[in-house]
């Protein structure tokens, strides 16, 4: 089925082949064509323009979009919606004083969910993921990563991650799957941590990449979580097994994360809340993605990435969700793009550039999504008519999306 949209008040985030993440003050322009058409094919973008728009053939739908803007779906390249339960009680100890570090020492945190997701079934963790991830596409994502991490043995781990095989399966939106294993330290292996890191090394791994499981390793290499030579012994093992390294860095200090990061090559380095100039040197001139989370900040009043700093040195930045149910329970891309503004003092453009194709490149999916491009994924987000793009951030908490189109279809 090919889609026809017409009558497209402004079409945004156009890119040319090729273009596969924006830098320092490349990320400011949004290219739009006002007055446009655009027109998927077997659900990529076929072309576009302005001019006339083509015939239309029998087997094409059409979609007058009434002067309505048009952009690409998010990229969201950093969730972890596999998971059993929500955590809301840890919300309430943290309104009543309590810090995240100290719900972790005292075993709630990611351990209270690996509790939680070893009690619950295969069947039911897809059917709650299933529902977030649809919420997500209903939000205008089109594109996602998705962790594990809520499992930590081996049965577990392998237990999310095939329910992240099954979610790729099924899902209209390409995802990308990533094993973090090296998540937290299970209580068992509190006293013998370097046993625990045998067991993502020597079983885990092997398992993960004899099924094919993952594309993708990642470490919470943090205060309290994972050291930095354990970091780099676990990303080099997650190599040799074929998996490109991310890494989650510096949410709860400057720990370095990002320079092991760098130096493994990772494709994104995550968090970043505590950035210094020492950090920023070593991402210039890598091929690294920086990825801000602020609606970790948010939740848990962390302080904000310092992505104004970081785009001013000359850097790319893209932002991502962190959907999980201790830090960040939400998939919601509209309020991320008024905190990268309000907060991280982006302007509209940068934070749609940080949302759409830097996210894609955070995933290793430039080529596919993030941008209108011609044979790109015909997934986009239909605006409310607006009079600037400023408005979309501006008016936070309300959302202009009127539809979502996913490979040509509309999405309900
Ligand atoms: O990215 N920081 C580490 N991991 C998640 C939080 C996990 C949790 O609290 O469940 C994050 O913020
Ligand atoms: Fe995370």
């Amino acid at each position: 089925m090919n889609l026809l949209i017409t009558n497209i008040g402004k079409l945004l985030g156009i890119l040319e082949p090729g273009v596969h993440k924006l830098s320092g003050a490349e990320m400011s322009t949004v290219n739009s064509l006002e007055n446009a058409w655009l027109l998927i094919n077997d659900g990529k973008i076929k072309d576009f323009g302005t001019d006339n728009s083509p015939e239309k053939s029998a087997n094409t739908e059409t979609y007058d979009a009434q002067g309505s803007w048009i952009m690409p779906c998010f990229a969201d390249s950093h969730t972890h919606i596999v998971f059993a339960k929500s955590r809301e009680e840890e919300f309430v100890l943290r309104i009543k004083g309590a810090t995240y570090e100290e719900i972790a020492e005292a075993g709630g945190g990611i351990l209270n969910s690996a509790k939680k997701l070893h009690d619950t079934s295969e069947d039911d963790l897809f059917k709650s993921a299933e529902k977030r991830l649809q919420q997500c596409i209903t939000g205008g994502t089109g594109a996602i990563e998705i962790k594990s991490g809520y499992g930590l043995t081996v049965e577990d781990e392998l237990k999310m991650l095939r329910v992240i095989q099954r979610l790729k399966q099924i899902s209209p939106i390409e995802i990308k799957a990533t094993f973090l294993g090296a998540h937290a330290v299970p209580a068992l292996y509190k006293e013998k941590r370097q046993d625990y890191i045998r067991l993502i090394i020597d079983e885990m791994l092997p398992e993960i990449s004899k099924n094919k499981l993952a594309d993708f390793i990642d470490v919470f290499c943090d205060k309290g979580f994972f050291t930095q030579e354990e970091t780099a012994e676990i990303l080099s093992a997650g190599k040799v097994h074929g998996l490109v390294p991310k890494i989650h860095a510096n949410e709860l200090g400057i720990t370095g994360g990002v320079q092991v990061g760098v130096a493994h090559r990772a494709l994104s380095v995550d968090h970043l809340e505590h950035i210094g100039e020492e950090e920023i040197e070593c991402l210039r001139n890598t091929d690294t993605m920086p990825v801000a989370l602020p609606g970790t900040s948010f939740f848990l009043k962390i302080p904000y990435t310092p992505v104004r700093v970081i785009i001013d040195a000359g850097l790319p930045v893209a932002i991502a969700s962190d959907f999980n149910p201790g830090s960040s329970p939400s998939g919601n891309m509209f309020l991320l793009w008024s905190l990268a503004c309000i907060q991280g003092k982006l302007l509209p453009e940068e934070a749609f550039n940080a949302l759409t194709i830097n996210g894609a490149y955070a995933m290793g999916l430039s080529e596919k999504a993030g941008s209108i491009t011609r044979m790109k994924a015909g997934n986009l987000i239909v605006l409310e008519p607006l009079d600037s793009l400023a408005q979309v951030p501006y008016f936070f908490g309300k959302s202009p999306l009127k539809k979502v189109i996913i490979k040509g279809k509309l999405i309900d």
